[in-house]
């Protein structure tokens, strides 16, 4: 067997998808002319309607990136006490129910899917709790209708965390619909972006009415102002950078997808590896990252030596999500943050790497990756 080189360069986990620079300038001249930065301008309505549709939402509202909207959210359904969420996520997403002065509850997780256990949520309950936050992990869906069924016979609201479920849909429907109100994160690394940005969706005439004030100070008008809002708002070059990257975000995912399928091919069969969790033929995903599990005891490596290893050859991956949000000082002395109440959580965190996904890879890129892993393997 040839010796593995490392990569001439640094692979990233990730990379943003950039539009060409001339029709960024195009759409700078339009904001130019309009003379018109932030505030709801006319880049800002038609992305709002644009992504209305291409998200299969009814009501959508824009904001400056996803935490300030998943804050928002929290504020628009007035939750309060205790909220049922997952560990294994970004920081953001306890962090929002922190800033509501709201005590996140760790439930654990699914160890197929890496989402919350829908079975395990109805025993978390207590008198204070007001919602279930739950997260579409790396874009694969949640069990959204046993969590509905819980929440409906508690009385409790449902609030997505769908930062990475861009596109996603489950028979049809966009996943924005589910629950009281989804959150979408267009930051740069994202499969969408809008270099910053985020979206809440719903169902509810009136709660877009309400998020629309909260994300502007709770302004009514020039003579009223009605409730402590925010400062939630996109500016209108992020706004026309989103306009342009709704024309890229299908090619992106098809790329990923003969990505996606490179990866499942090299690593189908090595003892020790979990590929990403397979979905049913009704949904339809976005291939934004690409995750694998690695078993200690069948690979003979341990996850953090191949992440350490990895660096030799230029591979960057990530170790998403570790460490879990229950072991962040703010919240590990949470009773719900205790290990032998999280186990399934804490030993896919111990295990997991986010290996590099971007469309600008080719085939031999991931196939050399795989090598790489491979090798390492005793
Ligand atoms: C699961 C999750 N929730 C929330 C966020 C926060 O979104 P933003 O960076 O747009 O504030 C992110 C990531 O960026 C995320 O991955």
């Amino acid at each position: 067997m040839t010796k593995l080189e490392p990569f001439p360069e640094r692979i990233y986990v990730t990379r943003p998808v950039f539009p060409t620079i001339d029709e960024v300038t195009d759409k700078l001249r339009d904001i130019w002319a309009a003379k018109w930065l932030t505030n709801n301008g006319p880049q800002h309505t038609m992305l709002e309607q644009e992504l209305t549709d291409a998200l299969k939402v009814p009501y959508l509202s824009l904001f400056n990136n996803g935490t300030i909207a998943l804050i928002v959210a929290c504020q628009s359904l007035r939750l309060s006490g205790e909220v049922i969420t997952t560990p294994f996520t970004f920081a953001a997403t306890p962090h929002v129910l922190s800033w509501n002065n709201i005590r996140p509850i760790f439930c654990d997780i699914d160890p197929d899917t890496m989402n919350i256990d829908a079975d395990k949520i109805e025993s978390m309950i207590t008198p204070q709790t007001t919602a279930i936050l739950a997260v579409h992990v790396f874009g694969t869906p949640c069990n959204v209708e046993k969590i509905q069924e819980v929440a409906d016979r508690y009385g409790l609201k449902v609030v997505y965390d769908a930062a990475h479920a861009f596109g996603v849909e489950i028979g049809g429907r966009g996943i924005g619909t589910f629950g009281d109100i989804s959150m979408f994160s267009f930051h740069a690394t994202k499969l969408y972006h809008t270099v910053e940005g985020g979206a809440l969706t719903h169902n509810d005439t009136h709660l877009k009415q309400r998020i629309d004030l909260l994300k502007n100070f709770g302004i009514k008008n020039e003579e009223e102002v009605v409730m402590p809002g925010i400062n939630g708002k996109l500016n209108e070059i992020s706004a026309a950078v989103g306009r342009i990257m709704l024309g890229y975000v299908e090619a992106e995912r098809q790329k990923r997808i003969a990505l996606h399928k490179v990866y499942d091919e090299e690593l189908a069969d090595v003892d020790g590896l979990t590929l990403m969790p397979k979905c049913g033929d009704d949904v339809k995903l976005n291939y934004q990252y690409y995750v694998v599990r690695i078993d200690e005891k069948l690979f003979g490596r341990s996850r953090d030596f191949v992440y350490d290893e990895f660096k030799k050859f230029n591979v960057y991956s990530r170790k998403y999500f570790h460490p879990l949000c229950s072991e962040f000082t703010c919240y590990r002395q949470l009773n719900s943050s205790r290990v032998e109440n999280l186990p399934v959580a804490n030993e896919v965190g111990k295990q997991v790497l986010s290996l590099p996904m971007y469309g600008d890879l080719t085939a031999d890129d991931i196939r050399k990756i795989c090598a790489i892993l491979k090798s390492f393997r005793r």
